[in-house]
């Protein structure tokens, strides 16, 4: 099975859309990136070019092309408010997310990503999903806890950005099939 076919199709939840973001996405993903507050734990908040550099294509600044990236937008409006991404590889997957300032806070981020492990352990039936944010990242922590994921592990990766508190490294999250719970 590809890459592409193994990621969900257009999903919504009980507030949002989700889809696999296109070409004519550019400008907005670009835009959200624009707000340091947004990238403070990704490249320690600098704004990103419209074209990026070769190795920054994908998960840092992606521009529409990449299956892995899902759209996500506000059923009501159908204001765009942010993305969720899903990495699978063989037996697992990496989840990944970021959303406007003006959007935090208002369970977003979790209703977004409840439907990507449903995917991963129902659909693909898979054995684990993963996460990874940087040890200082509470915000995004308590994302991947209000999922049901466990850190397991703190490692200290390279970083070729200077980011506030990258001196604690970065920490792994997961959860296997057994422990996932879908929601009630
Ligand atoms: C991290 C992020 C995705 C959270 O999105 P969100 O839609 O606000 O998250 P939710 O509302 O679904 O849940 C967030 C939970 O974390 C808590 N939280 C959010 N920001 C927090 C912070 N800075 N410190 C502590 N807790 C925080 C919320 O209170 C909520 O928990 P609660 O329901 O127990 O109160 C969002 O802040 C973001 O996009 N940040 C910038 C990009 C980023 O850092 N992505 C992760 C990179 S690995």
């Amino acid at each position: 099975v590809s890459g592409q076919d193994r990621q969900p199709r257009r999903f919504e939840t009980e507030r949002l859309l989700v889809r696999p973001v296109m070409p004519c996405d550019r400008d907005l993903l670009h835009a959200l990136e624009q707000d340091p507050d947004v990238m403070r734990y990704l490249n320690g908040g600098l704004p990103t070019p419209l074209v990026p550099p070769a190795e920054d294509r994908g998960y840092l600044m992606p521009r529409g092309t990449e299956a892995e990236i899902h759209a996500v937008r506000l059923r009501g409006d159908n204001a765009f408010i942010g993305w969720v991404a899903f990495f699978p590889e063989d037996q697992t997957a990496e989840l990944g997310y970021r959303f406007a300032k003006s959007a935090w806070g208002k369970g977003y981020a979790v209703e977004s990503c409840v439907p990507l492990l449903d995917h991963a352990f129902n659909v693909l039936g898979l054995e684990a999903v993963s996460a990874c944010t940087m040890t200082v990242n509470r915000g995004s922590r308590r994302v991947m806890e209000k999922l049901g994921m466990t850190c397991r592990q703190t490692v200290h990766p390279h970083f070729s950005d200077p980011i506030d508190g990258m001196e604690l490294g970065e920490v792994i999250y997961s959860v296997t099939r057994d422990e996932w719970k879908p929601a009630a």
